[in-house]
């Protein structure tokens, strides 16, 4: 099954790429000017989900943009087709796809593929986490003046909350950083680019894939109570482990504030 998602991000890759760098300028669909559907995230769904479809027509399917395929199932994919519409559009190349798979109530696989940066992190339950077919792991910093974090305010949109976390985070950092595709941000816990991302309200779709990827890198994936993560559970801290403890502690600080 992991092989066959690594095919399907690969497709779908290769015609937001193809957009990407055919197009000048890239359509929003959507009547809301805040949430961005391009007619590329409505083609690599397609290709996603016509894939899952054709060779698991018993799976039960998430997409962002076509919701919930139900087949009362005990396996279900998590798909977004296109994390970072937002990028997408300004010709920025910090997007991905997303594909994670559920096993009941347990994630046994994560893709994430950024085409223009040409990265495909994949992993499977219990066998690690790979950039490009070489493994990866969160980073050892323990400090947290010398951690980079990323995040954002996922589908929160009221930023009162993300505002309150950067205030209190941003100054006792070495930096904070906000790159426009949850799915990618993860990834870089889980190749040690940043030490952590934090992210309040964020969807399935978003963070699925990356969450495996972080906790099979070998770090921590909590929400802001620091109890075991779920789908569900929106807020979220997905860590190197190592700096788990001290920034669940300033996350609360800055939200009391
Ligand atoms: C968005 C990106 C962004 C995150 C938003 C997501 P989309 O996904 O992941 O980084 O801050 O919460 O909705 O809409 O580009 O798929
Ligand atoms: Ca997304
Ligand atoms: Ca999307």
């Amino acid at each position: 099954m992991k092989e066959y998602a690594v095919e399907l991000a690969k497709k779908a890759g290769t015609v937001l790429l193809q957009g990407f760098k055919s197009l000048a300028f890239i359509k929003n669909e959507s009547k809301d000017p805040k949430q961005l559907v391009t007619k590329f995230d409505l083609e690599s769904e397609k290709i996603i989900i016509g894939g899952i479809k054709k060779k698991y027509p018993h799976h039960n399917i998430l997409s962002e943009e076509a919701g919930l395929i139900n087949k009362g199932a005990s396996y279900t994919w998590i798909v977004d087709p296109l994390d970072g519409t937002g990028n997408f559009t300004k010709k920025n190349p910090f997007f991905s796809i997303s594909i994670a798979l559920r096993y009941k109530k347990e994630l046994i696989l994560g893709i994430v593929y950024a085409p223009v940066l040409d990265e495909l992190y994949a992993t499977e339950k219990g066998k690690g986490a790979f950039l490009n077919n070489n493994t990866i792991s969160v980073s050892t910093t323990h400090e947290i003046n010398k951690s980079s974090i990323v995040s954002c305010e996922g589908s929160d949109r009221n930023i009162i909350r993300s505002t309150k976390l950067f205030r209190e985070i941003r100054p006792d950092v070495l930096d904070m950083r906000k790159l426009g595709s949850a799915a990618i941000e993860s990834a870089w816990v889980a190749c040690g680019r940043a030490e952590a991302y934090v992210v309040t309200k964020i969807n399935p779709w978003d963070i699925a894939a990356g969450a495996i990827l972080v906790e099979e890198a070998g770090g921590k994936v909590t929400d802001f109570k620091g109890r075991t993560w779920n789908l569900n559970k929106s807020d979220l801290i997905l860590s190197n482990g190592k700096l788990h403890e001290e920034l669940l502690v300033k996350i609360n600080e800055g939200l009391k504030s």
